[in-house]
């Protein structure tokens, strides 16, 4: 009766085992079979090839911005342009509102141009440029 016991166990222990495996294999299947098609790739990811050209544009701060494009007239204040971190900020905030100033600086307005000469920008990079003059500006 003892050895009956033992190799039903030890029968059982195998049949545990092997569902062990077999669940583990449907898993990785089923895993492999859900896998996202496309990838995040971030800038520099060696494994983003051309892909990371695309990526790059979203990837540009408000400072960024101000800085290559915005800083060249709001810097100085040239040809009327609201000069950062002066009260002339928050003048137009307050008289406009923030919406009216993007809208605005993207359309252009007098001898501002269309998105501040920043062509490639999204309407969410010139909002966060915009807001980066007036936090400067406080
Ligand atoms: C070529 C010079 C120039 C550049 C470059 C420039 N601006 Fe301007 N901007 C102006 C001038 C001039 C005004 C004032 C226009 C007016 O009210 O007559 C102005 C006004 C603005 C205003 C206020 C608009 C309003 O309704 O009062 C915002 C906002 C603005 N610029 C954002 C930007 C942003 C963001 C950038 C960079 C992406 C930028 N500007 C780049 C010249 C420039």
């Amino acid at each position: 009766m003892k050895t009956l016991i033992a190799k039903a166990s030890a029968v059982l222990g195998v049949l545990a085992l092997s569902a062990t495996i077999q669940a583990a294999t449907v898993e990785e299947i089923i895993i492999e079979r859900i896998k996202p098609i496309g990838k995040v790739c971030l800038q520099g990811d060696a494994s983003c090839g051309s892909a990371t050209a695309a990526a790059s544009g979203g990837a540009r701060s408000g400072a960024d911005i101000v800085a290559s494009n915005c800083n060249s007239c709001h810097g100085s204040g040239v040809l009327g342009a609201p000069k950062i971190g002066t009260g002339e900020w928050a003048a137009r905030l307050n008289d406009k509102g923030l919406d009216m100033l993007v809208t605005n600086a993207i359309n252009g307005i007098n001898s501002m141009p269309p998105r501040g000469t920043c062509g490639d920008c999204s309407d969410d990079e010139i909002k966060s440029a915009i807001e980066e003059m007036i936090a400067k500006s406080e």
